[in-house]
């Protein structure tokens, strides 16, 4: 029922609602509508009472909720049913949980992670408010061999998402979002498969949105950054998740439906960070240094070693890094 009454103070605008009217149209009493103005407000919503006048709607805070995000969609299965936390573990232990379940296309989002997981076992820094905490439930009926092709729409949906907002972003290969040579999103996919059939892909994004330099510390602290550090500006998150489920969406159905990869590919060539750049390439303990010449059609890294050695390389196998930090 507090979402109905939310709706229905947006609807009504900028004016006044009584209170009577409210309970008459959930059939409640006035208390029980007083409590859940409550909420709203603990929530962050701020909303005038005026006694005989009623309730007015003022300003929504910038939170996930399906509530918040839905004037800025236009998807038709991508974020259209949202699990919503204030706190969790993990957004993508969650995900995989329920992902059997759920429709493709279920989002699980938390304003904040207590054990947010990145790549290679790393952690993931995810305080609260800050920035966009999230995993989208996928259900590919694809060959598993391709599925880190969908981490690489992925990334591209998040770099035309900033660009939608006049932020210009860059891509290193697969899938970190930089700007100024750090880090501000990085994707963590995983899949449960048998043999050739897919179950679930969970796509982990984490985006730092509204971080403050201090969120930054230990190892993380030259190489992570966030968009509010990075523009010198807050940034609407609602608006953001928004913009980059359309993005995804576009991207996926049409790699899915129509086997179309070259969008996101002329996405992630024109982006990288990589091309052109003398990079380590580190398998375990080995580190190799070369040369990254482009990315091929598969969305495979191509790195030139020398006395042209020129080798492919598979997401997930390796991490790049440039010859004097992260890039
Ligand atoms: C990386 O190491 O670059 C990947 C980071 C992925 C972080 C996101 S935040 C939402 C989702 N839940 C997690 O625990 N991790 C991913």
């Amino acid at each position: 029922m507090k979402e109905g009454i939310l709706k229905l103070l947006k609807e009504n605008n900028d004016d006044f609602l009584s209170g009577e009217k409210i309970s008459e149209y959930f059939n409640v009493s006035r208390a029980a509508i007083w409590k859940h103005i409550n909420t709203l407000k603990e929530e962050g919503y701020e909303i005038e009472s005026v006694p005989r006048k009623g309730y007015r709607l003022i300003s929504s805070p910038d939170i996930l909720t399906y509530g918040e995000i839905e004037k800025y969609l236009n998807t038709e299965f991508i974020g259209r049913k949202i699990y919503y936390f204030d706190t969790i573990d993990s957004t993508n232990k969650k995900a995989k949980e329920i992902a059997l379940e759920e429709v493709e296309g279920t989002i699980v989002i938390s304003e904040e992670q207590t054990l947010g997981r990145g790549r290679l076992g790393r952690g993931w820094v995810s305080p609260k408010g800050k920035g966009i905490w999230m995993s989208i439930i996928l259900k590919p009926q694809i060959d598993p061999m391709k599925v880190a092709k969908i981490t690489q729409i992925g990334a591209a949906a998040v770099s035309l998402a900033l660009e939608d907002l006049d932020i210009k972003s860059y891509i290193k290969w697969p899938n970190d979002i930089v700007i100024n040579r750090k880090k501000v999103c990085g994707i963590l996919t995983e899949m449960s498969c048998e043999l050739n059939m897919i179950n679930y892909v969970i796509m982990g994004i984490g985006i730092n949105v509204n971080l403050d330099k201090q969120d930054f510390r230990g190892e993380i602290e030259n190489v992570g950054t966030s968009l509010k550090v990075e523009t010198g500006k807050k940034i609407s998150r609602k608006k953001l998740l928004g913009l980059f489920l359309n993005r995804f969406e576009e991207l996926y159905t049409s790699f899915i439906n129509k086997d179309n990869f070259e969008d996101t590919l002329k996405i992630c060539r024109d982006k990288s960070i990589l091309i052109g750049k003398e990079v380590r390439i580190i398998k375990g303990r080995d580190e190799k240094s070369g040369k990254v010449v482009g990315i091929n059609d598969e969305g495979e890294l191509l790195v030139d070693y020398g006395e042209n050695k020129v080798e492919n390389i598979m997401s997930g196998e390796v991490s790049v890094r440039g010859l004097y930090g992260y890039v």
